[in-house]
């Protein structure tokens, strides 16, 4: 696949089919994104990937805490969002959620039924295989920058092999018990997964198109 149309047809999935992916395509794909840029090559990654039984060890430990109530003394590791929202980020980011719920027919006030769509994050959406990054935390901030890179590089990356992907930094909240999960070393951080497989085209939720600013919205040129 050309890069640009493997950049332009990125987006996330949010249905799967149930359908096996290649080992060699997930290594292909890893492979590629170790090629991903990092301050003075540090290389701060490390991915796990996980399939059948681990996979559903892990839903099933997440999705316990959250009917036994324990989730709520889970606390995030870090921000990834402010805590106070302001424009022009917050009419964006009200806007996917809002064509989310559209295509799914689930109306503003149905709690319930949002609850229940937020928990498919840890069915990975249903993909038949999983990805949990993580970087050493007592590095800096910075590193998230080239964790950024390798994350889109499996992104994109799997357009070059068909697949979509989905990233999911809802996990993180439950680092402890995804930690425990994959044994993670002392000093490991999760900083967010991936779903991967085949779309399932038929899915309303994969209908969803955000819109994406123009470049020179974002671009300033100058001579
Ligand atoms: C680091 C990161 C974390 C994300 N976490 C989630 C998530 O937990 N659940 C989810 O449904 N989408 C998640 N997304 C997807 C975003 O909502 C999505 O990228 C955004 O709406 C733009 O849509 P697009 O990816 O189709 O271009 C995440 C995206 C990124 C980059």
């Amino acid at each position: 696949m050309e890069t640009h149309e493997a950049l332009i047809s990125r987006r996330s999935i949010r249905r799967f089919l149930p359908t096996n992916v290649a080992k060699e395509k997930i290594e292909k794909i890893l492979a590629g994104a170790a090629f991903a840029p990092s301050g003075h090559n540090i290389q701060p990654w490390h991915v796990y990937v996980v399939e059948g039984e681990k996979k559903e060890k892990i839903t099933n430990t997440i999705i316990e805490s959250i009917k036994s109530g324990e989730v709520k003394n889970f606390k995030q590791e870090f921000d990834y969002y402010p805590t106070e929202w302001f424009e022009p980020y917050i009419s964006r980011r009200r806007a996917v959620g809002f064509e989310l719920y559209k295509l799914l027919n689930i109306s503003r006030d149905d709690y319930e039924a949002r609850d229940k769509q937020m928990q498919e994050n840890f069915y990975f959406f249903g993909a038949p295989v999983g990805m949990f990054v993580t970087m050493d935390r007592r590095l800096a901030e910075g590193t998230f920058i080239d964790l950024g890179m390798f994350i889109q590089s499996i992104l994109v990356g799997a357009r070059g092999e068909g697949l979509h992907t989905c990233g999911q930094v809802a996990f993180t909240r439950f680092h402890t018990l995804i930690s425990r999960e994959l044994n993670f070393h002392e000093n490991e951080m999760l900083v967010c997964a991936v779903s991967i497989g085949y779309e399932d085209t038929s899915a309303p939720e994969n209908q969803l198109r955000v819109d994406k600013l123009p470049f020179e919205k974002f671009t300033t040129f100058l001579k």
